[in-house]
């Protein structure tokens, strides 16, 4: 789409009729946002460029990924477990890594802690299907232990990509390990939970990882604490 755009028009509604970045005004202090910078909730801007951009697709990076041997976990999985949901996703999930049903099915979240993060995503009104999810690691760490630093270090850009390619409005991190590996920090869960940040521009947010609450339910109100922030940085209307 091309055409003119004016100050206050949502990002989101933006993007859903096909704008994919914004040409801003240049500015004369250097602190300002860059010309052709993605969109971010309430941009303005002054002209549309074309939304054939240069990002790359997710079926593109999907197709490097196909034989990766980045790393030894390669040695054992049976599948890639690249990602899933909406591409377009306003809100993306980032977990550890594969465990031994989404290495057989190829995809993220499908066991038990899978149906717990459901179970959160559809209390903020949104399905599972709304949203994206993938893992810090696409290949599943051997006896389900979290992947090592250099595992992660080289399955990280895939991730940068995808989150690229997504331009989500919010990541949310499941655990410390997501946490950590994504923000490149070494922070206690429990303290840093709840609480934002960044990467690249885009606002995170992290909360406990699903299998940490099965084992400990009376922490899941903080969870609910943190997702109601995401509805609400989000303006989602109130789930029924
Ligand atoms: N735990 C994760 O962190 N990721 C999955 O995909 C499944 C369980």
């Amino acid at each position: 789409m091309s055409g003119v755009v004016s100050r206050g028009m949502p990002a989101a509604w933006l993007r859903e009729v096909g704008v994919d970045y914004v040409m801003l005004p240049v500015r004369a202090s250097t602190s300002g946002p860059a010309v052709g910078a993605s969109l971010s909730p309430g941009d303005a801007a002054a002209t549309v460029a074309p939304s054939a951009s240069a990002v790359e697709t997710l079926d593109d990076i999907r197709k490097e990924l196909t034989d990766c041997r980045r790393c030894p976990l390669c040695a054992g999985r049976a599948t890639v477990v690249f990602g899933v949901g909406n591409p377009r996703a306003r809100l993306m999930f980032v977990g550890e890594g594969p465990g031994s049903e989404e290495d057989r099915l190829g995809e993220p979240f499908v066991g038990a802690a899978g149906k717990r993060l459901d179970r959160w995503i559809a209390r903020i009104g949104l399905r599972r299907e709304d949203v994206y999810i993938a893992n810090i690691v696409k290949c599943r760490p051997p006896g389900n232990r979290a992947p090592l630093p250099d595992e992660a270090k080289a399955c990280l850009p895939y991730l940068l990509r995808q989150i690229r390619a997504i331009r989500p409005e919010i990541v949310c991190t499941l655990g410390a390990t997501a946490l950590n590996f994504l923000l490149g920090v070494e922070e206690k869960i429990t303290r840093e939970r709840g609480k934002w940040r960044e990467r690249d521009g885009v606002p995170v947010l992290p909360t406990y990882h699903p299998a940490f609450i099965l084992r400990n339910a009376a922490r899941e109100a903080e969870v609910f604490g943190d997702f109601d922030a995401i509805a609400s940085r989000l303006r989602l209307p109130p789930a029924k």
